[in-house]
């Protein structure tokens, strides 16, 4: 047997990644009472008509899809207005985030995060050999000052999700563009716009109208949260030609699979769905976290389809309050793995799923 260490092989950087938690997850098919509000799904099968017109494309399987996407990205151009060259589509967004991650830093590069963002950027850059460089958050928000604060001659990435997950806050545009403007030029801002169809307040940019006024901006996109297809895996990027070209050169050559890309292409012409989706989750947004706060836990304005919220530990204990639910087959997501020790994320479900995590979570601190 050769006496050698695999730790040997891999970029140093490698060692140090924690992998990834996923909010918890069941088989819905197989528990089909569990109440699931731990990631940020949408709580709306995709519309009969679509999976009608879709269901028999398993049948050719046997057939490699479009590598290319063309069908989904001419659909993205029409519905958002956008050049169809400037588009790279992916297997869910993580693939596109964890694309530019390799394509824009090597061993030795630093990438800026935020503290209490998304774990995933800092996976994605240690294992394209980066440091990883957290910016200190403010009152729970990505805080522009403090990443600035951070950049050095070796930053090579930013990552930031505008809302940010999963604390729900927001960065409006005037900050924002603030923000770019000192952002040296060699540096590629990442603007993750997982949850931005939520948000309809006018003082929001997704960041698509900032791509030509910015070269080293890359807007990332889902359909798993509003488009109701994280099972399905299909996220896209939006960017100036140089960036999509270099992207396109590194992404899979058939990282969308055929299902994903024509469910997709469809979910994009619902209308009524995403206009549902938006005004239920604008209701409920404004509803849950007063209900909360009323039963005297906190929790926090949102802009996306979650809500967060904090436990005060001298008066109730989180880990008997997240058991209660479990027992009760409503799965919420712990915070701890994002430094949150006192807090967990709850998604913005159906109505009837937030009845019933409401009157449970009541049990849980009066039981
Ligand atoms: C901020 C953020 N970005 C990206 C993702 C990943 O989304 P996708 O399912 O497209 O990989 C998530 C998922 O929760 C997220 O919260």
């Amino acid at each position: 047997m050769p006496d050698f260490s695999f730790e040997n092989l891999i970029k140093p950087s490698i060692s140090k990644i924690e992998k990834y938690i996923p909010g918890e997850s069941l088989d819905l098919n197989k528990n089909p009472k569990v109440v699931k509000l731990s990631s940020n799904e949408s709580p709306f099968a995709i519309p009969k008509k679509v999976y009608n017109k879709t269901q028999k494309l398993i049948l050719s399987s046997n057939f490699y899809p479009d590598g290319d996407s063309n069908d989904l990205k001419e659909q993205l151009s029409k519905t958002f207005k956008l050049n169809y060259k400037n588009i790279v589509c992916g297997n869910g967004s993580d693939d596109i985030l964890s694309i530019i991650a390799q394509t824009f830093s090597k061993e030795g590069s630093e990438v800026i995060c935020s503290e209490y963002g998304f774990t995933y950027y800092p996976i994605i850059a240690k294992a394209a050999g980066c440091k990883v460089v957290t910016a200190k958050s403010q009152d729970l928000k990505v805080s522009c000052d403090n990443m600035l604060k951070c950049i050095t001659k070796r930053t090579r990435i930013i990552f930031i999700a505008n809302p940010n997950n999963p604390t729900g806050t927001i960065i409006f545009k005037d900050e924002l563009e603030r923000f770019l403007k000192k952002v040296p030029k060699n540096i590629i801002v990442v603007l993750d716009g997982a949850y931005s169809e939520f948000i309809t307040d006018k003082k929001y940019t997704d960041g698509i109208d900032l791509i030509n006024k910015y070269q080293n901006l890359i807007v990332t996109r889902t359909f798993s949260k509003i488009f109701a297809l994280a099972g399905l895996r299909l996220g896209w990027g939006y960017s100036n030609q140089r960036i999509i070209n270099l992207l396109e050169k590194i992404r899979g050559p058939f990282n969308v699979n055929k299902l994903a890309q024509s469910v997709g292409t469809l979910m994009l012409k619902e209308k009524k769905f995403l206009q549902r989706s938006i005004s239920h989750n604008d209701r409920w947004r404004k509803i849950l976290p007063n209900k909360i706060n009323q039963l005297g836990l906190k929790s926090y304005e949102t802009f996306a389809n979650f809500v967060l919220i904090k436990v005060d530990q001298k008066k109730n204990s989180k880990k008997k309050i997240l058991a209660f639910l479990k027992k009760k087959k409503i799965i919420v997501r712990d915070l701890n793995n994002y430094g949150l020790n006192d807090f967990f994320r709850v998604s913005i479900g159906s109505s009837k799923d937030l009845k019933k995590f409401l009157t449970e979570l009541k049990n849980s601190i009066t039981v």
